[in-house]
């Protein structure tokens, strides 16, 4: 296991023949930078880079929003994490990426099961949420924790630099999904397990599927297209689970 701070570990990982600031990217905010401006957002990706969000969205957006999505049925936020983590399988030693990590809530609950050895890398594109995860981190004083500001759909690592990924409540918002799920199989090892938790479109459920697409201006996958996607991408024992509006995918890279 290398030595040195966990973005030293991070910058390890990352795919040189990627980025065109190898080498120089900035961490003055804590951060591995690899992203310059913004681009132009939608509703729901301006409100993720805002600086109003971040500050409620462990302890009250998260648990609200996606509470009345799961239903009465669905898991708890402590409950879904002890189910993500089985799902990868994660040990000691192990390194984990969490794309599109947010303030890093899941990110840190994830660098618990790797312990001091392993590595948890959280990768979101907003600058906000990533100054929180930083502060939240330092505040909990973990060390094998490190974040990237960066794309999930181009993810900047080198091919299988991770044990295990997870992509929770944001595959909805990419603009290009099944190009950022490609990125994630590239991104593990063989045997590498990936979670990914999004959005579902009910089964008969037309108005109730088009109020909330409308509404929230976000995309709701069928039953079958994470798997399929997954399945296509060559990983084994894919899995679905199924809450209300949300859905649980998860499989092994053979
Ligand atoms: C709802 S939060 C999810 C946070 C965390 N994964 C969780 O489960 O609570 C969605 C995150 O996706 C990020 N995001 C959206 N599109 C992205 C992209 N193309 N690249 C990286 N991050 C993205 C947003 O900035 C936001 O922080």
């Amino acid at each position: 296991m290398s030595q040195g701070t966990a973005l030293d570990r991070v910058r390890e990982l990352l795919n040189p023949a990627l980025l065109d600031l190898a080498g120089q990217e900035s961490t003055a905010n804590g951060y591995l930078d690899l992203l310059g401006e913004e681009p132009a957002a939608s509703p729901v990706q301006w409100l993720m880079r805002s600086g109003f969000l971040p500050g409620i969205y462990e302890r009250i957006w998260r648990p609200t929003v996606l509470g009345a999505m799961k239903g009465p049925f669905g898991p708890g936020t402590s409950q879904e994490l002890a189910l993500v983590g089985r799902m990868l399988e994660l040990g000691p030693g192990d390194q984990v990426l969490d794309v599109a990590c947010g303030p890093g809530n899941v990110t840190r609950a994830l660098a618990g099961n790797v312990g001091p050895a392993g590595l948890a890398v959280g990768l979101d594109a907003s600058a906000t949420m990533l100054a929180r995860a930083v502060r939240d981190t330092r505040t909990r004083g973990l060390d094998n924790v490190g974040y990237v500001r960066g794309d999930a759909v181009d993810l900047p690592f080198l091919p299988g630099s991770f044990d295990a990924i997870a992509c929770l409540a944001a595959l909805y918002l990419f603009e290009h999904p099944f190009e950022a799920l490609a990125g994630m199989a590239r991104t593990l090892r063989p045997g590498g397990r990936i979670a990914v938790m999004t959005t579902r479109r009910v089964p008969y459920g037309g108005p109730l599927n088009a109020l909330v697409g409308v509404a929230s201006g976000v995309r709701l996958f069928g039953d079958e297209e994470v798997v399929e996607a997954l399945t296509g991408l060559g990983f084994s024992g894919v899995r679905h689970r199924a809450y209300g509006l949300v859905q649980f995918v998860n499989g092994r890279l053979v």
